[in-house]
């Protein structure tokens, strides 16, 4: 195993912007996701303390482990593409049914309907919790190898059956298709494939809250907008969304963004090294199971490749140095619960301003004083264990 952090540059391609992440979209979903009774925005914390430790200007971190009640992300996409689904099959619902609370607005036609997904935890989270919203159930497969904590906490959700399967996450992924297809059922899957892009297209477009939020609560603050972003990513839904959106934004010129990964399954790096997108197969090893993916979502890829600059892998080590840092802060910093694949940012971030061997890399990032850095957060204690395990 690797026991260091890898970064690879590559500022050269510049592609067309993806158009489908654009302002009018985050508009809509933004509106979507404020329409759910259990809608409110996720804090942004300042660690102004760890950056003046670090000798950077700003640090900014999202903290979505209060995204729903679900301690992740991730249901902003499950729940804007079932929206989106059943949206376009119904139109409008029988206003008795939503008077008498029988029916969820936000999910039409959804009862009795069945949706299924793989998932190394959060998003198969986000499927259960959206199909019971909306009155249905859901089938979710997980890869060989998921902490129990994390199957039980999707089986506890509404009417749903998760089944650990004996394959890696893409394997299962494949897996799950084609039960879905089998039975007639809704696949509703974070990442795209060849003949599949549409659903994992309207998640992307979920995700977009997340980063709408961030920038009006910066300047909500009085603060200056990020210089960088850090995005972690397993399959590169959530790492895409952000940059797409970022990148139409300042037209083409996104802030200086870092994508992230574990290293045993960093097959973004992989692929920004090869020019061309390359999977990674086998079972690799993880405690960062969200990110724990080896194949990148086919309609996100040229968005990674095309905006993104840094492509950085990390052994778990960086992850957990990360969990510490935020669970036992420095000075007035308020304290963030961060998992394994939340934290990965902040521990990378100390490595790169604080260890001697990553000096260049620090440099070559324009990580000084002028840095303002946006950081996501994106799971709480996923697995209470093991976090308190590794912090103490
Ligand atoms: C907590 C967490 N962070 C980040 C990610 C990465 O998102 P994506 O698979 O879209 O790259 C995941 C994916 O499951 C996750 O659960």
């Amino acid at each position: 195993m690797n026991e260091k952090i890898t970064v690879y540059q590559e500022t050269e391609a510049k592609g067309t912007l993806p158009e489908f992440l654009n302002e009018e979209a985050g508009k809509r979903v933004w509106d979507f996701h404020r329409s759910l009774k259990e809608y409110e925005a996720t804090p942004l914390v300042t660690l102004d303390a760890m950056a003046k430790d670090l000798g950077v200007g700003a640090i900014y971190l999202k903290d979505e482990s209060k995204r729903f009640g679900l301690n992740a992300f991730k249901a902003l996409g499950a729940s804007y593409a079932i929206h989106t689904l059943l949206s376009r099959e119904v139109s409008g619902c029988p206003k008795e049914e939503v008077q008498a609370g029988t029916v969820n607005p936000a999910f039409p036609g959804g009862k009795g309907k069945t949706f299924v997904t793989a998932t190394d935890g959060n998003h198969g989270k986000g499927v259960a919790w959206s199909a019971w919203k909306a009155g249905g159930r859901a089938f979710v497969f997980m890869p060989k190898g998921s902490r129990q904590c994390r199957v039980d906490a999707i089986a506890a959700i509404g009417e749903t059956k998760v089944t650990v399967t004996d394959w890696n996450y893409d394997d299962t992924v494949r897996h799950a298709y084609t039960f879905a297809r089998e039975n007639g059922y809704a696949f509703i899957q974070d990442t795209g494939f060849e003949g599949y892009t549409e659903i994992p297209n309207l998640i992307a477009q979920g995700y977009l809250t997340m980063i709408q939020e961030a920038l009006v609560q910066i300047q909500e603050s009085g603060r200056k907008e990020p210089t960088h972003v850090f995005l972690q990513a397993g399959v590169g839904t959530m790492a895409g969304a952000v940059l797409g959106y970022l990148a139409n934004l300042y037209h083409g010129k996104p802030p200086v963004t870092a994508i992230i990964e574990a290293d045993e399954s960093a097959c973004v790096l992989t692929s920004a090294k090869a020019g061309d997108r390359t999977a990674i197969g086998g079972n690799p090893q993880t405690v960062m199971a969200g990110l724990n993916c080896g194949e990148v979502n086919l309609c996100i890829w040229p968005i990674l490749r095309d905006f993104a600059s840094f492509y950085i892998s990390c052994p778990d080590w960086v992850t957990e140095q990360g969990m510490r840092a935020l669970a036992h802060p420095e000075g007035d910093d308020e304290a963030v619960v961060s998992g394994e694949s939340g934290a990965v940012g902040t521990g990378l971030l100390l490595s790169l301003c604080k260890e001697s061997e990553y000096e260049k890399s620090r440099k070559a990032m324009g990580l000084d004083e002028n840095a303002r850095i946006l950081i996501f957060s994106t799971e709480g204690n996923t697995d209470p264990e093991h976090y308190a395990e590794v912090t103490g």
